[in-house]
């Protein structure tokens, strides 16, 4: 491939500059990291698996009219998407407690809660991303009001579309993180969403048995990493015949857990 110019390296992506002015591609890795990248590992065939979920969950929320940076996939870890200004705010949508919320507030992982909560944190590593309210989104300047209540209803749209969708292959979505991005239009910025939606940024469980399906896994050394973001993608019909042993893997060992 040819050389390109590296805009951009996360822990779990690298953008790279696109084919056009305005477009970006974006590289998934198989590198994970938890706990403010304190832990760190790989799981392998993660970039490949986030790739196919990211690019069908956010095609699906296009046909529903959600904008989004997505344009196309390229090839097995990359995609196309448009450049965006990152907003520095990660918007995390909850449905039912567990991580972060359960730990602070003491309530039981795997309570319903009563209405959703989405919740704001500062992007910066180096403070590990704190929780953060409107009133410092508006004193900082890091968002408008208005393009706060746009992320706001574009997050209540994502997470009823996605709650429905994994409903009908039995997975129950806790949480999830966005993140969204500014385009411009001559002087006119739109705010669209970017990144990605994989089990990275989501928690998801089996509907029949709570088992997790999602980063939890690795967070939490619960084996079964790989098999579990292969059963998510499977569901979702995205994983090719030729993966299925993989999966029947992910069966045995399952039973061998008692998970
Ligand atoms: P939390 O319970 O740790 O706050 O996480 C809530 C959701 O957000 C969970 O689905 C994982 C996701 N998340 C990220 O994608 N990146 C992060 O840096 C953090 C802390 C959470």
């Amino acid at each position: 491939m040819a050389r390109r110019r590296q805009i951009y390296e996360g822990k779990a992506k690298i953008l790279y500059e696109g084919p056009e002015p305005g477009t970006l591609i974006q590289y998934f890795k198989d590198d994970a990291t938890a706990f403010n990248a304190q832990k760190r590992g790989t799981i392998s065939g993660k970039g490949v698996i986030n790739n196919r979920i990211s690019e069908h969950i956010f095609t699906a929320l296009q046909t529903i009219g959600v904008p989004t940076h997505f344009i196309r996939r390229i090839n097995m870890r990359e995609q196309l998407i448009r450049q965006v200004e990152i907003i520095p705010i990660e918007v995390v949508v909850r449905n039912v407690a567990a991580g972060s919320l359960s730990k602070r507030l003491g309530i039981e992982e795997g309570t319903q809660l009563p209405r959703t909560i989405i919740e704001y944190y500062y992007k910066d590593d180096a403070l590990g991303d704190p929780m953060i309210a409107d009133e410092h989104i508006a004193c900082f300047g890091w968002a408008t009001q208005e393009e706060m209540n746009d992320i706001a209803d574009m997050a209540i749209r994502v997470n009823d579309f996605l709650s429905g969708m994994f409903a009908a292959i039995g997975i129950r979505l806790i949480d999830f993180k966005l993140e969204f991005g500014r385009v411009w239009d001559g002087d006119y910025a739109r705010v669209i969403l970017a990144d990605e939606i994989s089990p990275d940024g989501c928690r998801l469980w089996d509907m029949k048995t709570n088992q997790k399906l999602d980063k939890d896994r690795f967070r939490q050394d619960l084996g079964g990493v790989e098999e579990a973001y292969q059963e998510v993608a499977r569901r979702l019909g995205l994983l090719q015949p030729e993966d299925e042993s993989a999966v029947l893997d992910f069966d045995s060992h399952r039973k061998k857990r008692g998970r």
